[in-house]
């Protein structure tokens, strides 16, 4: 007997799984041999993060990545995803005017096979974004800790703790939905903020520090097999719960759909 193939994941799918109240499972990857892994696990959207910068190439931050980089991961990782959606990321500076954020969302898209890509920034990128979804280019925005501007953050922090950081946090995610963001990921943001976003959006947010209370959540890879160099207090060593790495994948997409994962002592308060 044939098993038909799962649909492919679309941002129809993940609005119906907002509404439903079915959590997102989200990881990253940057090669064709865990692409396959996750796709096959049931992981429905894969990220091909600047991430990749630190876990892949080994940089301390993720700012020396490029869009050439990005491109070549990105076309390795789609090619072998028949049924996540594959999100693209943009690297630091490759979308600083909106002309050329239009090229490297196209070269995402175009040569690597991306189904949307992925910008950081809230208000200031407002204007991108329309542009982006007037071209009919998919978007998901990251808020909260954006890792691209660790130099001027001056470090990897929780964001948004105070009233006024907090309230511009929400504000930035109604002006990102409203210019045609299909999908948000918070960052290192205090539970109830995340809360309060993911209720006040018709569109799914994506928490990676940011709890239980968002629509889905994202890991980096490396994070969760345990392998990273320095794995943030957020994230879970899943391979602990896995004897292999395709277990360890499962029990993730598992833990995420029950809401087991994240816990408390992976949330900040
Ligand atoms: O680059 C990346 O992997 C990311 C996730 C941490 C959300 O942006």
């Amino acid at each position: 007997m044939t098993t038909k193939p799962k649909p492919r994941v679309t941002v129809t799918t993940l609005r119906k799984m907002k509404r439903e109240g079915e959590k997102i499972a989200m990881l990253t990857a940057y090669d064709a041999s865990f692409a396959r892994v996750l796709d096959n696990q049931g992981v429905d959207v894969v990220l091909v993060g600047d991430s990749l910068g630190m876990v892949v190439q080994g940089h301390e931050t993720t700012v020396p990545v490029t869009i050439e980089e990005m491109v070549y991961h990105t076309r390795i990782v789609a090619k072998a995803c028949q049924h996540a959606l594959v999100i693209g990321d943009l690297p630091f500076m490759s979308y600083t005017s909106t002309d050329m954020a239009l090229r490297n969302s196209a070269r995402l898209m175009q040569e690597g096979g991306a189904h949307m890509v992925k910008l950081e920034g809230g208000a200031p990128q407002v204007a991108t974004v329309a542009q982006l979804v007037h071209h009919g280019v998919p978007v998901c925005a990251h808020l909260g800790l954006q890792p691209q501007s660790v130099h001027k953050l001056g470090g990897y922090r929780v964001q948004g703790r105070d009233e006024a950081a907090a309230r511009q946090m929400l504000d930035d995610a109604k002006a990102l939905q409203d210019a045609g963001t299909d999908l948000l990921v918070l960052e290192c943001v205090p539970v109830a903020l995340a809360e309060q976003i993911t209720q006040a959006l018709e569109i799914p947010t994506i928490g990676i520090g940011a709890g239980r209370g968002c629509d889905g959540q994202v890991l980096v890879l490396h994070d969760m097999l345990g392998i990273s160099a320095h794995a943030p207090k957020f994230s879970r060593d899943f391979i602990g719960f896995g004897a292999t790495i395709p277990q360890a994948v499962a029990s993730y997409v598992g833990a995420v759909k029950t809401g087991e994962f994240p816990a408390d002592q992976h949330c900040f308060f």
